[in-house]
């Protein structure tokens, strides 16, 4: 069987998928500041926003990964440089200094959303960003390049969706390791009210109810499941939305 580390497996779409990754025969391993609360083989407890803490979590996880599920985030009502943090420059930090345990045919899945679909019309800004080399550089970047309050959210899921993109090209032409990113629409997890809070209820309950209904977790889990997956072995550098066509409303 594989070995999977999946971040955020405390809580919502990353319980979801260490439950299903589980049950078609995956170890798996979890990282998340609180504690479990699905079976998981392994458990490491990290605070994701730190570097430091990222490197002791690292030192903690197996030699051998088959794959790593990006899951953890926080909303935009937590602080920007708390948003750039755990969502960007953490996942970027964990990623690379696992990079080297992976073997060939490893598969990387980040959570981006359908609110960094505009990632476009910033793309120039997110690639300088995604050619910063470390944590300590890209938190130097921001410094000079301020990202509103408002808008933390969107520009730091455009700005994985970007790097995502980018750095999969070199992971696949060196190693055949994958990496792709998806796009929930709304789902029912706990950060649900708190994307209330961050864009009005209006805005939530006109794109929820496009759909019919936000998506449930085990929905989300099933597709990135499937990019872990060797039946996905062609498919790398990629966003897929996992929205119920929530995405295709705006074109
Ligand atoms: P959630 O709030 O249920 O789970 C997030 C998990 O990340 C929690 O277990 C939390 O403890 C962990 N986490 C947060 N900050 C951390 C830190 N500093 N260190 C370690 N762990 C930390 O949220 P949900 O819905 O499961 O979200 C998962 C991912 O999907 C997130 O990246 C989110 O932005 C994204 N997403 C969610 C959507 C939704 O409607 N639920 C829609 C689109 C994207």
């Amino acid at each position: 069987g594989k070995t999977i580390v999946i971040t955020g497996s405390s809580s919502g779409i990353g319980a979801e998928v260490a439950r299903l990754a589980r049950f078609h025969g995956a170890t798996i391993i979890g990282v998340d500041r609180n504690d479990p609360m699905v079976t998981v083989d392994g458990f490491v407890k990290a605070d994701l926003s730190d570097p430091s803490a990222i490197d002791a979590a690292i030192a903690q996880l197996p030699q051998q990964i088959d794959g790593l599920v990006n899951t953890a985030g926080v909303p935009g009502t937590a602080d920007r440089d708390l948003v750039a943090k755990v969502n960007y420059l953490g996942l970027r930090h964990l990623t690379e200094g696992l990079v080297s345990r992976m073997p060939k045919g490893a598969s990387i899945v980040n959570f981006a959303s359908i609110l960094g679909a505009e990632w476009p019309k910033r793309l120039d800004q997110h690639k300088t960003l995604a050619a910063t080399e470390s944590f300590a550089d890209g938190l130097a970047w921001l410094a000079n390049n301020p990202v509103p309050q408002e808008t933390c959210y969107q520009y730091f899921k455009e700005a994985l969706i970007v790097w995502t993109a980018k750095r999969s090209f070199s992971l696949f032409m060196q190693n055949d390791i994958r990496m792709n990113s998806v796009a929930p629409g709304p789902v029912f997890t706990p950060i649900l009210g708190d994307f209330v809070t961050m864009l009005g209820e209006e805005r939530v309950k006109r794109d929820a109810g496009l759909m019919k209904r936000p998506a449930l977790a085990d929905e989300i889990a099933g597709p990135t499941v499937f990019l872990l997956s060797d039946a996905a072995r062609w498919v790398t550098g990629v966003n897929l939305p996992i929205d119920g066509g929530l995405n295709a409303v705006f074109i």
